[in-house]
């Protein structure tokens, strides 16, 4: 169906959703047009961990039935007026590869592509879907191969000059309960999409120079370096914030949703006891900082780039103390994210915006994508 003949039944005011299930909470965000901006409708967050008798804040691997009873709970809680959807699928459920080929011809390129993509997937090809994008070339005109220099600086001829393409696979059987979650929950969903492309969205505006996005989760940590906004390098680090919780209740031995109420609010207590506390979940946070240098030296040596900013997100980032500690480690300007900066909202919401806008990145991401649907 031709664009125009979508945008001939849509309305242009329509609402449009944003879902991101996470471990321990499912965001929605709820924005809408107006006057060619996106307003915030609406927004709210759901924890899973009772859901699966757990504790708040406790990463819980749900089946689908339970998952979509915490997404209508979670519309009904927030108000949500719209059931037209974009959903994400978690970056562990996906592969991602930058691959390089020769300058072919794009029909031959087309062919070229999945023979080339099965050598990075290790299941059958028959048991994934696979999508695909062509970065162009003039995204990569500061790169060796685009400038027709190699790394000794002697000419590369045109057509030995290579394309890159990102490849992005999901497993069938992860899209398939996808398609049960949101069926289950009335759902209107027009796309899928991996949490890396939706945080993304929300979070850059426009960089051109090397940005790593550091998203601290619940049951993960996920880092993507993106140069003018595509993604070059992706790595997820198999520890996150519940880690945090868990090295507290056992350091303490206090029960974990004790431990998750001091994680919460440490730099309320006295210094005494919040050093001893920090001092417990220093070897957790030392683990996540030391791996995300490693990933950040394997970018530099591939790449031969330093990264410029290093923007943090996710709900583990909101805890005291991890802003200092990243800017630390990271030794180059450290921002925390703003995913809501990109929408209109009431004034009053602003301050309170500002921290949770850290949990939220990848729901508003999602729905901004949608609402360009509408176009
Ligand atoms: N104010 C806060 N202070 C400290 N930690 C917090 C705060 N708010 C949330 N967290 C922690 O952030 C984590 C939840 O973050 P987030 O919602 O980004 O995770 P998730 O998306 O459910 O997990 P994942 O991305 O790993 O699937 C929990 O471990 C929670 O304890
Ligand atoms: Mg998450």
């Amino acid at each position: 169906m031709s664009n125009f003949i979508q945008n001939f039944f849509k309305s242009p005011e329509e609402s449009v959703i944003g879902i991101d299930v996470g471990t321990s909470s499912i965001k929605v965000v709820q924005l809408r047009k107006k006057k060619g901006r996106a307003v915030l409708e609406t927004y709210g967050e759901l924890s899973l961990g009772p859901y699966a008798g757990l504790a708040l804040g406790q990463v819980t691997n749900l089946p689908a039935d339970k998952i979509a009873e915490a997404i209508k709970d979670v519309l009904r809680e927030s108000n949500v007026t719209s059931n037209s959807a974009g959903v994400s699928i978690p970056f562990k459920s996906s592969l991602v590869s930058l691959i390089e080929l020769p300058p072919v011809d794009p029909k031959q390129l087309q062919e070229m592509i999945p023979l080339e993509a099965r050598k990075y997937i290790p299941v059958p090809i028959s048991e994934v879907t696979m999508d695909w994008w062509v970065v162009p070339t003039e995204f990569d005109h500061d790169l060796d191969f685009a400038q027709g220099v190699d790394d000794e600086n002697n000419e590369i001829k045109p057509e030995s000059r290579k394309v890159q393409v990102l490849v992005v696979s999901i497993h069938n059987d992860v899209l398939s309960t996808y398609s049960t979650i949101v069926k289950a929950s009335a759902l209107n969903t027009s796309f899928f999409e991996i949490e890396m492309f939706s945080s993304t969205r929300a979070l850059l505006s426009g960089e051109t120079a090397p940005v790593m996005i550091f998203d601290l989760g619940a049951s993960s940590t996920k880092i993507y370096i993106l140069e003018r906004g595509v993604v070059k390098y992706s790595h997820i680090i198999n520890r996150g914030s519940q880690e945090i919780t868990v090295s507290i209740s056992k350091g303490l031995n206090v029960p974990f949703d004790r431990a998750e109420h001091i994680k919460r609010n440490l730099g309320s207590g006295s210094p005494a006891e919040e050093k001893d506390v920090f001092e417990i979940i220093s070897l957790t946070l030392d683990f996540i900082f030391s791996e995300a240098n490693t990933v950040t030296l394997n970018y530099q040596r591939k790449f031969n780039k330093a990264i410029s900013k290093v923007i943090l997100t996710g709900g583990g980032v909101a805890m005291k103390g991890v802003f200092e500690l990243a800017r630390a480690n990271f030794q180059t300007e450290v921002v925390m994210g703003d995913p809501f900066n990109k929408v209109e909202s009431p004034a009053f919401l602003e301050d309170v915006l500002k921290v949770t806008g850290l949990e939220f990145s990848t729901a508003l991401g999602l729905a901004l994508r949608k609402l360009q649907e509408l176009n």
